[in-house]
């Protein structure tokens, strides 16, 4: 599907975003793992989660809607899957899944879509070899992933790499191992597992000096109610719209503020533009909060270091304000972008060029030099949802109108990205 966007004048109203996407895959992961029923209310409803819920019923989980409450029931062994586990798009299904997958007394192949099968599976069949499982990969070390489990064994574990994902694989075959596993973490995380595995009873203490100590140990997880916050990924682009669009006022009712997550907000602060937080709510395992944004013109920030995997989803977005902003924003230390749904740091100098941006691509990142006209352009997606969506936001501000080919990817984690947009622009 192609959609076109027509440039906009501002954003104003109330939204609410999607269920946040992290979450609810570990939601429904460890609700299957707990003792007796999980009940999640606003469970994400993307393809990414749908693809975690798939694997989990593949496995023999219950999991049913009722009254729009998602009903897991857990704690009742997973079974061997006499069919291949399908991933879809979702790199966080397939690494969190085979953390799971390697404690199990049984084999099971996992694959996914062409953009998942060429993202990096070594970095966590490494460590789960080291505890005990066998996993093949395919010769370039990605899916399918043929997942021999068995009996683990606890391990200490130095994070090579910023990864939320390897690291919550690591905690759940930790959780079904023998002994204590320890994960030492240099550079923080988004830390959505650790406290959901902590709501739900589990044996896990964190301690921070210069780095995250995590230990884990097997025992019991108890299902009980979880909601699941508004996704702040998803947000950005609606922070980003209204920050850009002159005149613009809007409220985000209901979005997840976890401060692993929200590095964005202090980014965009840094280039000059005011956002409040309020009515924050701490009683949950996860803060929650609604956010007001109003235009402001920018300036450029450099980004980097510790900050970026705390705001790693939002750089495509984030590349689109700098357009926008005075002066040399430098993005660095985000290799990681190269690994995602897309190449996203090639695909952000395709399009950002395509719409007139100056750009210069970095291996490790970009430098953007603003402000700058956007033009309205033809946009390749690359099948990745988050580049669909930071150039939909980058054609409201262009001088004519914006095609974003093959859009429907928006589907993976909003699928109501468009219709809630056509509902705040003027
Ligand atoms: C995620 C972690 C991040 C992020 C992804 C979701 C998660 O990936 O980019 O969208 O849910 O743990 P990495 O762990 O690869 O950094």
């Amino acid at each position: 599907m192609n959609f076109s966007i027509s440039p906009a004048l501002n954003l104003r109203g109330c939204i609410s975003v999607p269920g946040d996407k992290s979450i609810s895959h570990r939601a429904l992961m460890l609700g299957a793992l707990a003792e007796g029923k999980t009940v999640i209310r606003g469970l994400a409803p993307g393809e990414d989660v749908r693809s975690t819920k798939h694997c989990l019923q593949q496995l023999g989980v219950s999991i049913q809607e009722k009254s729009g409450k998602i009903h897991v029931t857990g704690g009742l062994g997973l079974q061997k899957s006499e069919t291949i586990l399908d991933a879809g798009n979702s790199g966080t299904t397939m690494r969190l899944l085979a953390g799971i997958l390697a404690g199990q007394p049984f084999s099971t192949t996992i694959t996914g879509d062409a953009s998942l099968r060429r993202r990096p599976m070594r970095r966590i069949i490494e460590p789960l070899a080291q505890m005990g499982a066998t996993i093949k990969s395919s010769e370039n070390g990605g899916a399918p992933l043929e997942i021999h489990g068995g009996k683990l064994n606890g391990i200490r574990y130095q994070m090579p790499i910023a990864s939320a994902q390897l690291k919550s694989g690591v905690l759940f075959a930790g959780w079904g191992a023998e002994g204590e596993t320890v994960i030492e973490e240099k550079i923080p995380t988004r830390d959505h597992s650790e406290r959901l595995l902590r709501k739900m009873g589990a044996r896990l203490s964190v301690v921070n000096h210069q780095s995250t100590v995590i230990s884990v140990r097997a025992g019991k997880l108890y299902g009980g109610e979880i909601e699941v916050p508004g996704d702040f990924s998803s947000a950005a682009f609606f922070i980003a719209a209204a920050v850009l669009l002159n005149g613009s006022e809007l409220m985000i009712k209901n979005v997840g503020v976890n401060s692993t997550r929200t590095a964005f907000l202090d980014g965009v602060r840094q280039m000059g533009a005011e956002i409040e937080i309020v009515n924050v709510r701490h009683e949950s395992y996860e803060p929650i909060a609604d956010l007001i944004v109003r235009s402001h013109p920018l300036f450029a920030a450099p980004m980097s270091g510790a900050q970026i995997p705390l705001l790693i989803d939002e750089i495509p977005i984030l590349a689109v304000m700098a357009t926008q902003a005075e002066g040399e924003t430098h993005i660095r230390d985000a290799r990681e972008l190269r690994v995602k749904e897309s190449d996203r740091i090639a695909a952000l100098v395709h399009n950002l060029r395509a719409m007139g941006a100056v750009v210069e691509e970095l291996p490790d990142g970009l430098v953007i030099t603003g402000p700058t006209k956007l033009r309205g352009a033809e946009i390749d997606s690359f099948g990745d949802h988050r580049m669909a969506m930071a150039f939909a936001i980058a054609g409201l501000l262009a001088d004519a109108p914006t095609v974003i080919h093959h859009a429907e990817c928006v589907d993976i984690s909003f699928p109501e990205f468009f219709e809630i947009l056509k509902n705040v622009v003027r």
